[in-house]
């Protein structure tokens, strides 16, 4: 797994957290945030954002990756996701599946809740053999 400073870490919490109390959720009450580390240091963050017609709900993790792209940040070395339940809530299929466009296969991804609990991947280990953008490559 790659290694992420101690001090960057918390400020990745912090981020989460703040994308946790700005969660549009009313529908399932399931409040998420998430917060990335982009290759130069910059932290983006994320909330879900629900809606009336359900499946258009999109992810913490899916809107902070895209928060990073509208900053201009495309390689991003962890994300974190930050929620206030008992067991950790790890990223959704689809979410993964996005994740993997935008970071490494040992990159670090980390659930972590209101008590300090924490659980940690790989993004290879969430989704391995992803298909990512260099299996377009002999297009
Ligand atoms: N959700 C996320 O934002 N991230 C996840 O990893 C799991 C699920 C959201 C989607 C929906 O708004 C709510 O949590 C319940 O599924």
């Amino acid at each position: 797994m790659s290694k992420i400073e101690n001090n960057k870490i918390t400020e990745l919490v912090e981020a989460a957290k703040d994308g946790f109390a700005k969660a549009y959720a009313p529908y399932s009450n399931f409040h998420v945030g998430a917060a990335a580390l982009t290759a130069s240091g910059n932290v983006v963050k994320g909330c879900n954002v629900e809606n009336a017609s359900y499946g258009l709900t999109v992810c913490a993790e899916r809107n902070c990756l895209a928060q990073g792209v509208i900053a201009g940040e495309q390689e991003f070395s962890a994300i974190v996701i930050y929620t206030n339940q008992e067991k950790l809530t790890p990223p959704c299929g689809a979410c993964r599946q996005v994740i993997a466009e935008f970071l490494a296969p040992d990159a670090l991804v980390k659930a972590v809740n209101h008590n300090n609990d924490t659980k940690e991947w790989t993004v290879s280990e969430l989704l391995p053999d992803a298909f990512t953008p260099k299996d377009l490559l002999e297009r």
